[in-house]
């Protein structure tokens, strides 16, 4: 699996078609893009959730575009050869779509392929002229943590018709306006295949069921070195538990004089030895 991922062959990878799902997942440095790389994932996104899982910040407000420039920056130095999706952060679309473009574009000089924004229809004009400067774009609608205060909480969303119907005109908009592809986060399994049926891109779902094209998860949630995790996430290592231990047996060795070894010294010589009045 050498090949580059490109925009074009995540669009056409519809199941509907026969398309494989598509395997997204976040990476926000250089070691663990190489690990996801090499486990031949398709899609890396620098999410802002590197404000969680990385800063330690409680939501994702707090990253700004230049925070997003600097871990798409070290994702792209393992030079994957998966696509990579920098987040846009709240606030850097909302405004005029010409702020829109030129944050979308500090992304792209960062390293990144494509930007994914959170919304609907709202975000229409944002999509359309970051398309327009051929910046490719994903869309990502449902539960869009960005809206923490406005949702009131992190919360599934279009459990009820009428909005189940909004979210349906959400996605198509998203795709008529030039998306390669939209995030479901947080909804109806059944709402999710119904988007999914009706809609011509590939859907990416995280907590939106087994009916979407792909499924997205947060990198630090899977590998258990996150702290609480929504229910559908499934951990598959504890690498938290795992470091945890490791540091702790460096420690006791440390106390206990046994590290370093003279194997894990830089070892003087005679003559240095009898210049600084030690035995030899
Ligand atoms: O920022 C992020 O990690 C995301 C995924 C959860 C889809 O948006």
């Amino acid at each position: 699996m050498t090949e580059q991922v490109t925009v074009p062959a995540i669009r056409a990878r519809k199941r509907s078609r026969g398309a494989e799902p598509i395997v997204m997942i976040t990476a926000y440095d250089t070691p663990f893009a190489r690990v996801v790389d090499e486990a031949g994932v398709d899609v890396i996104l620098v999410g802002d959730t590197v404000a969680e899982v990385v800063l330690g910040w409680e939501d994702t407000l707090h990253v700004g575009i230049e925070d997003l420039a600097h871990h798409v920056g070290a994702v792209a130095r393992a030079k994957p050869r998966a696509l990579l999706v920098g987040d846009m952060p709240w606030l850097t679309y909302h405004l005029e779509p010409s702020d829109a473009v030129r944050n979308a574009a500090v992304l792209v000089r960062a390293g990144a392929q494509a930007v994914k924004l959170e919304g609907g229809r709202r975000r229409v004009p944002a999509v359309r002229a970051i398309c327009d400067a051929e910046i490719p774009v994903m869309g990502h609608v449902g539960l869009t943590p960005q809206s923490v205060h406005a949702m009131g909480g992190y919360k599934v969303q279009g459990r009820e018709a009428i909005a189940a119907g909004e979210l349906r005109r959400d996605a198509e908009a998203l795709a008529v306006a030039g998306c390669f592809a939209i995030v479901l986060e947080g909804v109806p399994d059944a709402l999710a295949e119904r988007v999914t049926a009706e809609i011509d891109v590939p859907t990416i779902g995280i907590g939106a069921g087994p009916a979407c094209d792909g499924q997205v998860i947060v990198l630090h949630d899977l590998l258990g070195l996150a702290g609480s995790v929504p229910k559908f996430v499934r951990r598959y290592a504890e690498l938290g538990v795992a470091a945890t231990a490791a540091v702790k047996d460096w420690a006791a060795d440390v106390r206990a004089g046994s590290y370093p070894s003279q194997g894990e010294s830089y070892r003087a010589s005679a003559e240095l030895r009898e210049a600084l009045g030690l035995s030899s």
